[in-house]
């Protein structure tokens, strides 16, 4: 496995790829990986002749106030566990290759960046899309793949994919999760031991509401009093918010029709460490 820190190097190397005719996939990440991200790995490794793995803290991504800084990273690691899943090549470049001086466009996808994690964290969406956009220029992948346990983050990627005509398909993969249901994230390293046990509240509350939901109940305001009673029962634990939506637009229900999917999606803060979690259900 080789390790491309330049852009320009990065995009040589994949365009020779095509040549050659190879497939290539990339999973882009921020680094820091976990069993989840590695099962992307693994999923692209069985869709492409070359995986490409980006590890990049992207900087416009992160609001003034947020854990850009402070963002666990770990490179040597990094590397062993994208090689350990069949990585091929790691992408890592720094902030000034990415973002040059005098960088101003950026990729905003209307509608589905300013709800959900967008109204907790303006302009996120906005340096997901431009990072993302960006990726698939510089990899020119024929297959990316994303993991539904950023299901906002799926949505919006794959109306990026279709609305500007990038050719490539898009894989979303299922969430990888802890023995106790907590869904693997970088940021579980900041959790204490006691608030690590409450955080395993999250995926709880999804059960239950999958449970209500595929017991027939319609009413929706019902569950997410459950759902909030039941978090609320964590001391560490501060919702900001539930909520039932259309997988697609993201839109909050107001009613459930028989057979539709449905977009069970909350984050919470446990002490000082924001979570997000999410289920898709068939009502
Ligand atoms: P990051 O949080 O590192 O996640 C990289 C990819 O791994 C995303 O597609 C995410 O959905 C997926 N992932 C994270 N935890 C997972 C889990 N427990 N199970 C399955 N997949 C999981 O998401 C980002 O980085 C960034 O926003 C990025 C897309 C790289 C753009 O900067």
């Amino acid at each position: 496995m080789k390790t491309v820190t330049s852009t320009r190097a990065m995009q040589r190397s994949a365009e020779e790829l095509r040549r050659a005719g190879k497939r290539i996939a990339l999973v882009p990440t921020m680094g820091y990986l976990h069993e989840g991200h590695q099962s992307l790995i693994r999923a692209a490794r069985a869709r492409a002749d070359v995986v490409i793995v980006s590890v990049f803290v992207n900087p416009l991504q992160f609001g003034p106030g947020e854990d850009y800084s402070t963002y666990p990273r770990d490179m040597a690691r990094d590397e062993k566990l994208a090689a350990s899943a069949g990585a091929d090549i790691v992408f890592a470049p720094p902030p000034d290759e990415m973002y040059r001086k005098g960088h101003r466009a950026s990729v905003l996808v209307e509608g589905l960046s300013d709800v959900l994690e967008g109204r907790s964290r303006p302009g996120h969406f906005r340096g997901v899309a431009t990072v993302v956009a960006k990726l698939f220029n510089i990899t020119k992948p024929h297959v990316a793949v994303f993991g539904q346990k950023d299901a906002q983050q799926a949505a919006i990627v794959r109306r990026l994919v279709e609305d500007l005509d990038f050719d490539l398909e898009l894989i979303v993969a299922p969430t990888v999760r802890e023995g106790d249901g907590l869904a693997m994230s970088s940021r579980n390293v900041y959790l204490s031991v006691d608030e690590r046990a409450q955080a395993a509240v999250l995926s709880r509350s999804l059960r239950l509401a999958e449970e209500r939901i595929r017991a027939g109940e319609r009413d929706l305001e019902a569950i997410r009093t459950e759902m909030s009673a039941l978090i609320a029962a964590e001391p560490a634990a501060r919702i900001d918010y539930i909520s039932i939506a259309d997988p697609a637009t993201l839109q909050d229900l107001t009613a459930l029709e028989p057979g539709e999917m449905v977009l069970v999606s909350l984050a919470v803060r446990i002490g000082r460490t924001r979570l997000i979690d999410n289920t898709t259900v068939k009502a």
